[in-house]
């Protein structure tokens, strides 16, 4: 007992740089209070003595402001940082290390007894205010971006934002950020964000951006030959519409494709 409650505290070091000594994790982190809880509950649960197990979830999730279902299973150095809000439900399976943030739901979306819940890999960090509905499998790695609704299946390594949530990260690309910075140190992204994702509304616009300049410089180039021609006179074109990108949240880093100072773009057409 003594071993699993040193890892749990290992591994809020490894996961909050706020977290300072061993005394204050283990007495004022109400996710490790609720993790030691959830194992004495899911302990009277497994030996039917569910009324028990229900109760003393109910005092910790007094306490914490984190409701684990005794039911629910819960793998080894799980951290739920910050805590509030969290709602995990009977039929959920969390594999180990896996992170969640406050306001986090591991719901189910039917009335049916039986499993309703998701089932998380390893290593898996789910957002802030994420919900993750219905019994479906996280793969091992996954990150789940903040206030994401996911209601399908995520392949191992993937990142998933959004609502419903979407794919924007491919497992070689999750590797290749792991291995890029501290996160291949510790394993680890805090929040479940990454730099380098780009929003992928603004992703869809920009390409459709991309397109109608494409267009506009063909139809430029074809006054300027009308013109040349003393067919018709050639218009100016009108600067003022070539600002239009929209900022994802790693444009700013010029990583995006749709940073002002890609290629293409909202330069001035050819003439
Ligand atoms: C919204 C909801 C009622 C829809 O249920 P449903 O009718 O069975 O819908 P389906 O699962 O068939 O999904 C239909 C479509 O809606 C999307 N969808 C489902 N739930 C969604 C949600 N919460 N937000 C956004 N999109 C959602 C699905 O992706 C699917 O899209 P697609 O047709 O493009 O593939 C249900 O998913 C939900 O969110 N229930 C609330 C569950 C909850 O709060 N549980 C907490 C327990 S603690």
């Amino acid at each position: 007992m003594f071993d699993r409650i040193k890892e749990d505290i290992a591994g809020v070091f490894e996961r909050d740089p706020a977290a300072r000594t061993r005394f204050e994790v283990l007495t004022t982190y109400p996710g490790i209070h609720a993790v030691l809880a959830h194992r004495a509950t899911h302990w009277l649960w497994v030996r039917n003595l569910k009324w028990p197990a229900r109760v003393l979830s109910n005092v910790a999730r007094l306490f914490t402001g984190i409701e684990i279902h005794p039911g629910a299973v819960i793998g080894r150095r799980v951290f739920i940082d910050h805590g509030m809000g969290v709602v995990i439900g009977e039929t959920a399976v969390i594999g180990d290390d896996c992170t969640l943030y406050h306001g986090v739901t591991l719901g189910g979306t039917s009335w049916q007894k039986g499993r309703r819940h998701p089932t998380l890999g390893r290593d898996v960090v789910v957002g802030a205010g994420a919900k993750v509905l219905g019994p479906i499998p996280i793969g091992d790695g996954a990150r789940i971006g903040s206030n994401a609704v996911v209601v399908k299946a995520v392949p191992p390594g993937a990142t998933v934002v959004g609502i419903p949530g979407r794919v924007i990260e491919c497992e070689q690309d999750a590797d290749r950020r792991r291995r890029a910075d501290t996160a291949a140190r510790i394993g680890f992204d805090a929040y479940g964000a990454t730099r380098d994702a780009p929003d992928p509304v603004a992703n869809a616009i920009n390409r459709l951006l991309d397109h109608i300049h494409h267009m506009d410089s063909r139809l430029e180039a074809m006054s300027q030959a009308l013109e040349r021609r003393g067919i018709m006179q050639h218009f100016d074109h009108d600067a003022d519409l070539d600002a239009g990108v929209i900022d994802s949240p790693s444009a700013a880093d010029g990583l995006d494709p749709g940073a002002p100072d890609a290629p293409d773009r909202g330069a001035t057409p050819p003439a």
